[in-house]
């Protein structure tokens, strides 16, 4: 097989790459290693930055989002068993954000692609990606029971965290940066419409809780638990029972229980790979970069990688300009150190950390109470959860 663009991986990265190059007319062989099913049933993000929702416009597949995305101009943090409003429009340029799941966006990117005949394949392994160094990179991948190789131009790993493309790599021509962050987050899906309007992000000592919605019937809630917890250790009313203490506040809120269809833990890490290119493999998404989620920055990071090197493969195929993937690593990271600053702010401010004194403790509370209660606090949190604009 032969293709001009070889993107691994069909998560939000890959897809949306593969959906832009076909706007543009550059042709791309996606490769997943799951099947279609797993791939748009694996629930993990629900927040759109309004740069996101833009370029998913602008790629011709926001129909579904405009109808069913649920727009919301603030969030609620709670401490001190206190609500406190942060306004968006008002403290950010008149941005907003939009709550539509992941898994809505990968399913609505498959049938973009699908019905337009272009190649995705499924249940298709990368096990190798090599002469990256040569103007013929190839993807030796495992599909029907073969190997098989697909040549490219160029070959865009985004294949997640635990994918082949980083590792592809040479080790002396890369560089990582990495933290680990001693919680995780249990998170639930629950058939009851959410107790609020907007997302509660609250801080308690008993540990940080996130209210989320999918719908108008269905919450996304989260815990934050140790790293070695359990699901097992989490039978439904305990669940219920955390997160009613953890949101309690002064005065008159109900959380409203319901059937719980899913329960996860997800390890709390940040992590950087620099540069995001080598040769001619790319890394986009997770492949080169995770954040904690209490910014909401992974999906939205993804999606600002792929933006910028579609316009740079557009160029390069359009004109020969080599500017934009020149360029790529260096703006990329750019967003990414700034969103990982963020999460990093979020997340201290927010969780309670096992490791850390009371006196700690105390100036994350100080913290909170100045964004809660300063422009120049709340602004920072607006225009950094809503997104810087694009480069
Ligand atoms: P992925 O979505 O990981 O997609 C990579 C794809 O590559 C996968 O489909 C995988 O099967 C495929 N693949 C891997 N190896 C190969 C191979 N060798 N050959 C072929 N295909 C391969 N972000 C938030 O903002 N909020 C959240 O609440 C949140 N929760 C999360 C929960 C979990 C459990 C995880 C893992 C992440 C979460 N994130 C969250 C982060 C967000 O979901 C990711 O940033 C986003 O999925 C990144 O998209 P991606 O396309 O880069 O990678
Ligand atoms: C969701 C996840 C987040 O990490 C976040 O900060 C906000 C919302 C969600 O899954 O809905």
């Amino acid at each position: 097989l032969r293709t001009s663009v070889g993107i691994v991986g069909a998560g939000p990265a890959g897809l949306l790459l593969a959906q832009l190059l076909h706007r543009a007319g550059v042709d791309a062989v996606v490769l997943e290693a799951r099947n279609r099913d797993y791939v748009e049933h694996r629930q993990r993000a629900g927040l759109l930055e309004q740069g996101t929702v833009d370029v998913l416009r602008s790629a011709g597949a926001a129909a579904r989002l405009d109808r069913e995305g649920l727009v919301h101009e603030g969030i609620e943090l709670r401490f001190d068993r206190r609500s406190h409003r942060v306004d968006f429009p008002s403290l950010a340029d008149g941005r907003r954000v939009t709550v539509y799941a992941q898994t809505e966006i990968v399913k609505d990117l498959i049938a973009l692609r699908l019905e337009a005949g272009a190649p995705l394949l499924f249940e298709a392994v990368a096990q190798e990606i090599v002469d990256i160094d040569t103007e013929r990179p190839v993807i030796r991948y495992f599909h029907d029971d073969a190997e098989r190789t697909l040549e490219c131009d160029f070959v865009v790993a985004c294949d997640g965290f635990h994918g082949i493309g980083r590792q592809t790599v040479p080790e002396d021509a890369l560089t990582t940066y990495s933290r680990e962050y001693p919680f995780a987050w249990l998170g639930i899906l629950a058939d009851v419409p959410p107790s609020c309007e907007e997302l509660i992000y609250a801080r308690h000592e008993r540990g940080f809780a996130l209210h989320s919605m999918r719908s108008e019937h269905v919450s996304r809630l989260y815990l934050q638990v140790a790293p070695d917890d359990r699901v097992e250790n989490w039978p439904d009313e305990r669940i219920w029972e955390e997160l009613e203490l953890r949101f309690a506040v002064r005065g008159d809120w109900k959380l409203h229980r319901g059937p719980i269809t899913e329960k996860g833990i997800t390890p709390m890490r940040g992590f950087v790979a620099e540069p995001m290119r080598h040769g001619r493999l790319f890394l986009a998404g997770d492949a080169a970069h995770i954040v904690p989620p209490t910014g909401a920055k992974g999906l939205n990071l993804a999606a600002a990688d792929v933006t910028l090197l579609a316009r740079a493969l557009g160029d390069w195929y359009a004109h020969a300009d080599e500017a934009g993937l020149d360029a790529y690593s260096e703006r990329a990271l750019r967003r990414v150190w700034r969103a990982q600053h963020f999460s990093n702010w979020m997340t201290t401010m927010l969780h309670p950390d096992p490791r850390e004194d009371a006196f700690s403790a105390r100036l994350h509370l100080a913290q909170l109470e100045y964004v809660a209660a300063s422009v120049a606090g709340s602004t920072m949190l607006a225009e950094n959860y809503t997104g810087l604009p694009m480069e």
